[in-house]
């Protein structure tokens, strides 16, 4: 895809950034060293708490953000008709501020609804213009400045099927078409997707996820993207996380790790903070794999602003911050596996020339290719001159070409590989009208 091309461009901007001092790649921002493998490192925030030293790191370090609570309908509508768009304008200001993306979420969801929306009693007409008002309102407003919209969240019950929420139960799966078309009319450069979460290994909840998609994306309904909550538990990072985004992206859609926190029983000791530094580094490497996906998000930076531990007594430490704003093994986890690829240094090729047999008017030469170096030498090209127009009549093991006086030969594919301290040969006959001195200018390069 055409951001992991640039992503390389951004590579060196990104370390060039880097204080001179003893600093190493894996020292700089998660948004930098994200930004140059071509995904995004993001978090969910807390509008209220945008100010010193939350706001510093909010800023530093993730290259987008999420409000976790602040553009949910009962949020932004709490009475009909009055809409409060205070949080949400933060939020998305921050985000410009700082040169970062927003994830809008979410314009669809069965919680968090205003209670006049639940209290209600509505027909199933009066429900889906509710309905695509509120995402036409919402989305308009922030037209242009969304990267990705959570359109609808949590569509699915666990073994599946469609939720049997107000909406779901009211207006069948139609509902969903007509969120994400309302969506695309509203802000038609946002990128739509629909998120949810147990949905991150293959199995029933995300086969039922990956049958709506298909259907949806054959009714020429706009999704862009599938979102994966992945709220997981320490030690428990599905193994087929890899495979299930990738055959989603196969589908034709973006994929994003959308709200990923890692949640341990409490106390944390250094052995669970361990087995965490590699949860978390074994999601990001997942998305690092798949092409089309486009980032990850993690559910709160600091434990001190996670959902957690109100939702799960007794477990919690599930961010890569603790509650005082120290990075915690998580964070390097993150920092390690974007950290940038060095390419394995190449091969070192040196060559010698040796005639091995010589007549009247002619001659057999013998090629030696070795690598001197500790890397895998992978192909070669050796080239000299004649300088008493000898001329190459037959060649083996190689690929030569003369012209005039120049000779080019390089590798086969059985024999381009040359392990470090090892060596290849090749040979040829030639004819000659004298003497037969030794060629100029031999040389040796790697690759070719
Ligand atoms: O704002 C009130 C505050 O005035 C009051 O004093 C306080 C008392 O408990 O509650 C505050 O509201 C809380 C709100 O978060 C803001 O902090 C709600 O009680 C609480 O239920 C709500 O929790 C949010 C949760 O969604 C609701 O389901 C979490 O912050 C939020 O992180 C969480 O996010 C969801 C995603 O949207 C969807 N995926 C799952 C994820 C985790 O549940």
């Amino acid at each position: 895809m055409l951001r992991r091309l640039i992503a390389a461009a951004f590579l060196a901007a990104a370390l060039t950034t880097l204080p001179a001092t003893g600093a190493s790649a894996a020292d700089a921002p998660l948004r930098d060293l994200a930004d140059a493998r071509g995904i995004y490192l993001g978090t969910a925030v807390t509008g209220g708490r945008l100010t010193g030293g939350y706001a510093d790191v909010a800023g530093a370090q993730f290259g987008s953000v999420t409000p976790g609570n602040e553009m949910k309908w009962g949020s932004v509508e709490p009475t009909r008709g009055t809409f409060d768009w205070t949080g949400a304008d933060r939020v998305v200001a921050f985000a410009e501020a700082h040169g970062q993306r927003v994830r809008g979420h979410t314009l669809v969801w069965h919680s968090q609804l205003p209670s006049w929306v639940t209290d209600g009693t509505w027909t199933a007409d009066r429900l889906r213009t509710l309905l695509t008002d509120h995402v036409t309102a919402e989305a308009g407003r922030y037209k242009g400045r969304i990267d990705h919209w959570d359109v609808v969240n949590e569509p699915l019950a666990d073994d599946g099927t469609l939720r049997r929420s107000v909406f779901g139960a009211t207006l069948g799966e139609s509902y969903i078409a007509d969120a994400f078309r309302a969506a695309r009319a509203a802000d038609p450069a946002a990128r739509l997707y629909v998120n949810d979460y147990s949905t991150d290994a293959v199995g029933a909840k995300s086969d039922g996820m990956y049958a709506l998609v298909k259907r949806l994306l054959a009714q020429g309904v706009p999704v862009d993207g599938v979102g994966f909550q992945a709220h997981l538990v320490l030690g428990q990072v599905p193994a087929s996380l890899e495979t299930n985004l990738r055959r989603f992206a196969d589908l034709g859609v973006d994929v994003a790790i959308t709200e990923l926190d890692i949640r341990m029983t409490l106390p944390a000791t250094d052995a669970k903070l361990a087995r965490q530094k590699a949860d978390y580094a074994s999601v990001v490497r997942s998305c690092l794999a798949v092409t089309r996906c486009a980032g990850v998000t993690v559910w709160g930076f600091t434990d001190s602003d996670s959902w957690i531990p109100d939702f799960f007594p007794g477990q919690g430490a599930a961010t890569p911050y603790d509650e005082n704003l120290v990075p915690k093994p998580a964070y390097a986890g993150i920092a390690g596996t974007l950290a940038p690829v060095t390419p394995p240094a190449p091969g070192v090729c040196s060559v010698t020339y040796a005639v091995t047999s010589q007549w009247t008017g002619g001659f057999t030469a013998q090629v030696t290719v070795r690598n001197t170096g500790t890397a895998p030498l992978n192909g070669w090209t050796v080239r000299w001159t004649q300088p008493a127009g000898q001329r190459v009549t037959q060649a083996w093991n190689t690929a030569l070409t003369q012209t005039g006086a120049d000779v080019t030969a390089s590798h086969l594919a059985y024999n381009a590989t040359v392990p470090p301290g090892g060596s290849t040969a090749f040979g040829f006959n030639g004819v000659r009208s004298g003497g037969n001195p030794p060629p100029t200018a031999l040389t040796c390069t790697p690759g070719g």
